[in-house]
């Protein structure tokens, strides 16, 4: 399951780097795209939020679950 997260995680990661490229890429030439560019990164970085904390509980999870 760890593993799973970690890569779901390293997705919104590569998502949010390639968002940030497009902004840089449409900065001061092409609004549109770069406001919906930044509109969709601001998603993507509550996914990998939300995952990053889904994770936080699953390792506590587990932690005392061996205990
Ligand atoms: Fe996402």
């Amino acid at each position: 399951m760890a593993v799973i997260l970690d890569q779901n995680i390293a997705g919104e990661q590569c998502a949010i780097g390639a968002y940030k490229q497009l902004m840089d890429v449409t900065k001061d030439k092409d609004m549109v795209t770069y406001n919906l560019a930044l509109t969709i990164l601001e998603q993507e970085v509550e996914h990998e939020e939300d995952l990053q904390n889904l994770k936080e509980d699953l390792d506590l999870m587990v932690a005392r679950g061996s205990k």
